[in-house]
């Protein structure tokens, strides 16, 4: 649950990037480039790089420091930090303290902040759609299906697509699977008949709560518990660990355990910034990357069944389980998701994600 101190730290922060919101495109790139610089400005008394020979890597994320996500970075640093006998520094500015939803990628690409860790979801809307097929409903039976693609060729191919925006793609994570929530069970379409529903930037997952017949609402993570409990918006979807660790149960009565799509990060650098390191800091900082996603895919199944023990002992929020036949009816009406996005990025990505995922 955000306190006093992170509330504080985030509305300072959303006045140097509050122009953002709500302006149109061209607009609000102008004021990115501008706010963002005014946020390097204003972070440079802390040097982005360290006393001679030392070298801070400056890194971003939304969400809270207890789910998988924000433990992989903590021991991203603790890893770094300990093998460069502290001559690299890493800084983790959780929560989205720094960078937001609206603004994080732009501020990657800016070299305002040297790395990230978005959901997948949030490549599509910087021009690689193809990464919306991970957050297709009902496509992946489970985790394991999707290493097949994230772990594969596939993925690295993915990933290697992204210097085209100045991106250097490390590795991906796991979260799990998401889950509906509500002030109502939501097991079946008729119970979203009407209701908005936050989302992430992502075409397919608006299509999806369309096609469930709810009205989707872009919403930036760090804003989604205010807007479900001003009522701005009525329910969301997230695994369980995010749902838990923002507080979203205190202004949801109903979790429904929909299991309907993945949620997954892929860990980014400003490229710039990666290619300016010495080869032997960034062989120590790309072997740390690789056993901290090691240890997130290890810990994202646990981190999810230990958030979902806590709501059950909080009390106060009701869990729901839909029938195999629900499923079936969340199925087929979701089924025109999946050809609108194979309509948009070709089929090619989807046959092949099939066949990666078949093994
Ligand atoms: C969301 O915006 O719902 C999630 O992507 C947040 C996250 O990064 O886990």
């Amino acid at each position: 649950m955000p306190n006093k101190s992170t509330v504080a730290f985030t509305s300072q922060r959303r006045r140097v990037v509050g122009a953002l919101a709500g302006s149109a495109a061209l607009a609000a790139m102008a004021t990115t480039a501008a706010t963002l610089a005014a946020g390097l400005g204003a972070l440079s008394a802390r040097p982005a790089r360290a006393a001679p020979g030392g070298l801070t890597i400056r890194f971003s994320h939304v969400v809270a420091e207890d789910t998988p996500k924000g433990l992989a970075a903590e021991r991203f640093r603790a890893l770094v930090e300990q093998r460069s006998g502290g001559r690299i520094q890493v800084v983790v500015y959780p929560d989205g303290r720094l960078y937001g939803d609206h603004d994080e990628m732009q501020a990657l690409q800016l070299g305002a902040v040297d790395m990230l860790d978005p959901s997948l979801s949030k490549f599509g809307r910087i021009g690689f759609p193809e990464f919306e097929l991970f957050d297709l409903p009902y496509l992946f039976p489970d985790v394991a299906s999707v290493r097949r693609i994230t772990q594969g060729a596939l993925g690295q191919s993915m990933l290697a697509r992204l210097t085209r925006q100045r991106l250097v793609g490390l590795g991906f994570m796991d979260n799990g699977f998401k889950h509906m929530s509500a002030n109502r069970p939501l097991l079946e379409p008729a119970h979203f008949e009407g209701l908005r529903m936050r989302i992430q930037a992502s075409r397919v997952i608006a299509a999806q709560m369309r096609a469930l017949g709810a009205r989707p609402v872009t919403l930036a993570f760090s804003e989604t518990r205010r807007a479900l409990a001003a009522g701005v918006v009525d329910g969301t979807e997230n695994p369980v660990s995010n749902f838990w660790t923002q507080g979203m149960h205190t202004v949801q009565t109903d979790l429904s355990l929909t299991q309907h799509a993945y949620l997954g990060y892929a860990f980014v650098a400003n490229q710039r910034f990666w290619e300016s390191m010495a080869a032997p800091d960034r062989a120590l900082v790309s072997e740390a990357l690789r056993e901290a996603l090691y240890f997130g895919n290890q810990i994202a199944d646990t981190q999810n069944d230990k958030a979902l023990a806590a709501l059950r002992e909080a009390g106060g929020t009701r869990i729901h389980v839909p029938a195999p036949a629900q499923i079936t009816r969340m199925r087929k009406a979701v089924e025109p998701v999946h050809t609108g996005l194979a309509r948009r990025i070709g089929t090619a990505w989807l046959d092949d994600a099939r066949k990666a995922m078949e093994g």
